[in-house]
């Protein structure tokens, strides 16, 4: 099955054609629009910006797609689109371009979640990949552990109850001073403070909540954090505008990533006991950081499962992943009509 697979959750518009079937996982183009530099000069995605970069780019970037594919609308088998969860009027721009296409060149249409889009990233990477596996989603939104039992069937057992990983990234980078979004910026920033021995300089609050369940709370992680800068500052009498000494950015960053790391990893063994699964997926724009990756990997060596991890161009947002749980979905027989609606949260669209 031939997939034009679109994705506009957020600040990148993204179009990418893949083919799969029972024996073919394959990625025959991808292209990505990212809005981040528009954003960046406001600290954080401004919504309405967002939606008009989706309009003006989207046309351009579909039109790509087919085109570095080696490929017609007439060749394509099915039309796959982020339909949720994600900024309401981005969504809006991708879900209306598709259904455009799909209503032009008679093509079924295929409403894909965005969550569940970011965890079928694994299967392009790892052929052999099959549900059911645990998938440990880790985005600007979301960080969420899910029990994948069926390629379209996602149950949730542990996510945030307040921030996403994501987000404390960006806020603790933006508070540090670094450009928008702050998590790679943070990523190099801690690698800087590992080496130079400064992962432990600071202790922080763990963001994994302390009972049974397998649930995370990031927002007194970040508070505290942040608190912690600001009476460095008091303390060493800095202005606003004056940097924090290297030493401490790197031991904050560093001291932050391991936290944040510890947290994680000490859920996602609980969860992997638990549930008995024997095979695990990192996925989501924070799966891009490398001693996430790194520890995630140990992880599950510790507990003897086979780790997938998409390469850093499957993690942020882009249109592959959305197509291969396409074509899931499709199986599953998951078509809309072109009454299809963009959902900004999972709450209100169930997973299809
Ligand atoms: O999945 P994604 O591209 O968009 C959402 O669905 O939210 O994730 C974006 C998030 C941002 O918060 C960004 O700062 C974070 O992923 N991120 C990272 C890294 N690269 C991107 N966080 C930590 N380390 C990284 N290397
Ligand atoms: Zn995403």
């Amino acid at each position: 099955m031939r997939i034009l697979a679109i994705e506009s959750s957020c600040d990148e518009t993204a179009a990418a054609v893949v083919e799969m079937s029972d024996t073919v996982r394959a990625v025959h183009s991808s292209v990505v629009a990212s809005q981040v530099d528009v954003h960046a000069l406001y600290g954080g995605v401004v919504p309405e910006i967002a939606s008009r970069a989706h309009i003006e780019a989207i046309h351009g970037v579909v039109d790509r797609a087919l085109r570095e594919a080696s490929l017609t609308m007439e060749e394509i088998d099915t039309v796959g689109v982020t339909y949720a969860p994600g900024l309401i009027g981005s969504l809006l721009v991708g879900v209306s371009f598709a259904k455009g296409l799909a209503f032009t060149y008679k093509k079924p249409l295929v409403p894909v979640n965005h969550i569940k889009g970011h965890a079928a990233a694994a299967y392009l990477v790892n052929k052999e990949l099959q549900a059911p596996f645990c998938a440990l989603v880790v985005s600007g939104g979301h960080t969420s552990l899910y029990d994948v039992r069926t390629p379209t069937s996602f149950v949730e057992i542990g996510g945030t109850r307040d921030d996403a990983a994501g987000e404390a990234f960006d806020k603790v980078g933006r508070v540090m001073g670094l450009p928008y979004p702050g998590g790679a910026a943070m990523d190099r920033l801690a690698a800087q403070g590992f080496a130079n021995g400064r992962g432990e300089m600071f202790s922080f609050p763990s963001p994994a909540v302390p009972d049974d369940t397998f649930d995370y709370s990031f927002s007194g992680l970040k508070t505290a954090v942040i608190n912690q800068m600001h009476t460095i500052r008091q303390k060493l009498g800095l202005s606003d505008n004056e940097s924090l000494p290297e030493d401490i950015r790197e031991g904050i960053a560093a001291s932050f990533t391991r936290v944040v790391t510890e947290g994680i990893c000490q859920k996602l063994r609980c969860a992997v006991r638990e549930t008995g699964i024997r095979d695990l997926v990192l996925a989501g724009g924070v799966a891009a950081n490398s001693h996430l990756r790194a520890a995630v990997s140990q992880t599950a060596e510790e507990l003897s499962v086979r780790l997938t991890v998409p390469p850093l161009s499957l993690c942020g947002d882009n249109a592959v992943m959305i197509g291969a749980q396409a074509y899931f979905e499709a199986l599953n027989g998951n078509f809309a009509d072109s009454s299809l609606n963009a959902y900004a949260s999972d709450e209100n669209a169930a997973f299809v």
